[in-house]
């Protein structure tokens, strides 16, 4: 992607006003997830059970999944990086049974979106921070989840201490996000001398792909829907919808989407 080679400060303030345009100027609570998606490619895989009203976030919702649910979340305090318009975080508490999930992000208007969307969820809440200088506690959480923000990152390296220092002793980091293929071996570099172990990597791309297809007809309606004419083309890019760079580069893999666990270890 041509923004990811931009140094690393534009980069990132470029990412901020977009993600502040997105929340001043899309409203629609229905809109509640920024990513992808995920569809599994194995026929035996048990579809998962949602309710109506989220079954049109099914990919969205199913790429959390696949993130969030490798570690039994069951009463322990998690932290969402990155949690955007907050469909991922509301999940992840409604659905996989932790105790408390705080969402953190570095557009203000999409941390207000959240809270006035999620106002009544019961250990449920946003604030705005950045992923480089997280406004937590050392060791304060059990499970750090990250899904498709990593790329937006002045440093990833400052925003993996960051993870480290504020999860327990144990506590894992549960991530997923794309890089160009030249840059994918950088990625896992980081991730080694992050000080926390590399338990899982898998390359998801073809499971991201097959998300982005089944999803077109939905996204392709709802920008037609939702955006003026003259913003169709970047909207369709930044969805990557069928077509689109975002797309081809997955297609013919120059990019790659990738899903990981680490552990922060015991007695550091
Ligand atoms: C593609 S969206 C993904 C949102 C959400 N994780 C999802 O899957 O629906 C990327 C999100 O990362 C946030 N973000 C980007 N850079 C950030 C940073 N340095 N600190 C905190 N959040 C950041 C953006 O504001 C945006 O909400």
């Amino acid at each position: 992607m041509a923004i990811c080679r931009l140094s690393p400060y534009l980069r990132k303030s470029i990412w901020r006003h977009w993600y502040q345009f997105l929340a001043r100027s899309y409203r629609r609570k229905e809109w509640s997830f920024i990513n992808y998606g995920y569809a599994s490619l194995d026929p035996q895989t048990e579809k998962l059970q949602l309710d109506d009203a989220d079954e049109p976030n099914r990919y969205c919702i199913q790429l959390y999944h696949h993130v969030a649910s490798v570690v039994d979340l069951k009463d322990l305090q998690v932290l969402e990086v990155g949690s955007g318009r907050g469909g991922g975080a509301y999940y992840i508490k409604c659905f996989l049974g932790p105790k408390k999930v705080v969402g953190v992000d570095f557009s203000r208007r999409a941390v207000a979106f959240c809270n006035k969307s999620y106002p009544l969820v019961e250990g449920l809440s946003f604030v705005a921070g950045d992923a480089e200088l997280l406004p937590f506690k050392d060791n304060s959480f059990d499970v750090v989840v990250n899904v498709e923000s990593s790329h937006c990152y002045g440093s990833m390296s400052a925003f993996l201490m960051q993870v480290k220092r504020v999860l327990q002793e144990g506590g894992y980091f549960l991530y997923a996000d794309f890089r160009d293929k030249d840059e994918i071996d950088i990625l896992r570099r980081e991730l080694r001398h992050s000080g926390m172990t590399l338990i899982k990597e898998m390359n998801i791309t073809t499971n991201v792909i097959e998300a982005m297809k089944l999803d077109n007809e939905r996204k392709t309606a709802l920008i037609q829907e939702a955006v003026h004419k003259m913003l169709l083309g970047p909207f369709q890019e930044f969805a990557g919808v069928i077509g689109s760079m975002m797309y081809e580069g997955f297609r013919t893999g120059e990019v790659i989407y990738s899903s990981f666990v680490l552990q922060k270890p015991n007695h550091q």
